[in-house]
């Protein structure tokens, strides 16, 4: 069973020192750097480009993964995977061809994922659920970091986990919002394998005990869930 992958989301890091900020959350344990972009379109809030993302690229060895909350997000997507993104990530909200901008991101060379809003069905990913890298299942209304994780996501992320295994597929699946000491443990057992973490990370210190307490936390919840599939198949 792979690990939990912890991801800090910058948007809660002090901007003013963006860099050693990226710097100390990769020594304190991070796996990916979360990369929250927002146009004050799409969502009511603004953050950076690929301008940003660029300069801080030197600043981490680890995968960098463009959470896009941006309308139109298909003309950003080579700006971002020059900058240094690894995987980009859009809404599937924001866009009326979904299936031709997957394509664009792994055109563009990145890994490809699709994000949801906590009110958008999983059924929009029927289709296109084979050609992902991660689908992102957002646990709060995007736009602000530090908002309360919505329950209901549980039952969300159960599906998914639920429609990816069914298919045979490896595609992570990440939630992103209000995921903290208090609620990984669920979101882990619900089936995520990618934990996004803004204000539990960038607002406690220190950040290594914030980083280990959270992925502790999250195997727990794996390893539950995986007790629970063993249970259920022998039991079958
Ligand atoms: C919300 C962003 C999140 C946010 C999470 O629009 O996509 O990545 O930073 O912040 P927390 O972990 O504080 O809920
Ligand atoms: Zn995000």
């Amino acid at each position: 069973m792979p690990g939990p992958l912890i991801a800090p989301s910058i948007l809660s890091a002090d901007f003013g020192r963006l860099a050693d900020e990226v710097a100390a959350v990769t020594e304190a344990g991070a796996d990916w750097i979360h990369l929250d972009v927002m146009d004050g379109h799409f969502v009511p809030n603004l953050t950076f480009g690929p301008k940003i993302v660029a300069a801080v690229r030197g600043a981490s060895p680890l995968p960098f993964d463009a959470h896009l909350m941006v309308s139109r997000p298909d003309d950003w997507v080579q700006a971002f995977r020059d900058a240094g993104a690894d995987s980009v990530t859009l809404h599937a909200e924001a866009v009326q061809h979904l299936h031709r901008s997957i394509q664009g991101v792994k055109q563009a060379g990145a890994r490809a994922g699709v994000s949801l809003n906590p009110h958008t069905p999983l059924s929009v990913l029927e289709y296109v659920l084979d050609d992902l890298d991660l689908v992102l299942l957002m646990s709060v209304n995007p736009g602000f970091g530090g908002q309360s994780f919505i329950p209901r996501t549980l039952d969300k992320i159960a599906a998914l986990r639920k429609m990816i295994d069914a298919r045979g597929l490896d595609v992570d699946i990440q939630v992103d919002g209000g995921v903290n000491t208090r609620t990984v443990f669920e979101v882990a057992r619900a089936g995520a394998d990618v934990f996004v973490a803004g204000s539990a990370v960038f607002g406690a210190r220190p950040y290594a005990a914030a980083i280990s307490a959270i992925r502790d936390l999250a195997r727990e919840g794996l390893e539950a869930r995986a007790a629970a599939s063993k249970a259920a198949s022998v039991g079958a």
